[in-house]
């Protein structure tokens, strides 16, 4: 992948994210780039409700067409709802999406989640679903992190979904060789083999910087979180969550 200084811009991401709309549109099919896409839905949704049955409001960070919050709204009705994204078209679907779906308040924030204002102790659930690997170096997770567990009220939990990377390269360069395979059958937007796993693999390495698993399960505990949960894994994706510690105030 390109040195961090190489990856594209916010407005170049936001700029990609806006003809994508309709890949993240489809609650039945979930997004074809990602392995297990539908069962990382299933089960944020069903682990959320579990640990958080409590809950009146989720914040969907990176929220995109507004899929996770949709599938959260069918085992949680009628959450207050805060939908996040750079990318206005996609905030405009989740919007139109979301609200038939619950009788509580539903916010819309076209904002980069590293400048996201929000009141502290604002939600007792936080979703960020494929948004993450946006961020660049350590310092950036890091205070994303941190922002995160100040806005949760003790006791509410995050739930992630991303792309992680293995702690050696040779684990990771084989886990990147299975999702090349994965890639090339399946077809996204009308292209399919190795043509779509070129694609794929280019906005990748352009755009994404993820992180070790490890690393950010160190990072989630040393935050705060507590009852850290690996939901499933498949090579480089990970579900997984964890709760605000009750005695923190945020
Ligand atoms: C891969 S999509 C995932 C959308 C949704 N979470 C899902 O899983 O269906 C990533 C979304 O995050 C948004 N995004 C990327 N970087 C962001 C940032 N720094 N701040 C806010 N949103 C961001 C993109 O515009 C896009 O809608």
């Amino acid at each position: 992948m390109p040195p961090l200084n190489q990856k594209s811009s916010v407005e170049q991401i936001r700029a990609r994210f806006d003809q994508d709309v309709e890949r993240f549109s489809h609650l039945e099919t979930g997004q074809v780039a990602m392995p297990d896409s539908l069962l990382f839905m299933e089960l944020i949704a069903r682990a959320a409700a579990a640990i958080t049955p409590q809950a009146r409001a989720v914040l969907d960070l990176g929220c995109g067409a507004g899929n996770y919050t949709l599938k959260l709204l069918q085992v949680l009705p009628d959450l207050d709802c805060t939908l996040v994204d750079l990318s206005q078209p996609m905030l405009a679907r989740a919007r139109e999406r979301v609200a038939p779906a619950t009788r509580g308040r539903v916010d819309t924030r076209q904002c980069d989640i590293r400048d996201l204002q929000f009141p502290a102790a604002g939600c007792d659930l936080i979703l960020a679903a494929a948004v993450l690997h946006h961020l660049r170096g350590e310092g950036e997770w890091n205070a994303v992190l941190a922002s995160m567990a100040s806005w949760l009220r003790p006791g509410g939990s995050l739930w992630v979904v991303d792309m992680f990377e293995a702690s050696s390269p040779a684990v990771q360069a084989l886990l990147w060789r299975r999702y090349g395979e994965y890639l090339e059958q399946v077809r996204g937007g009308g292209v399919a083999g190795a043509a779509y796993r070129d694609h794929v693999f280019a906005y990748i390495d352009a755009e994404d910087s993820p992180r070790p698993l490890l690393w950010f399960l160190d990072r989630l505990s040393r935050t705060g979180f507590t009852n850290l949960e690996i939901l499933h894994k498949n090579g480089s994706f990970t579900a997984l969550g964890g709760v605000k510690c009750a005695d923190q105030s945020g």
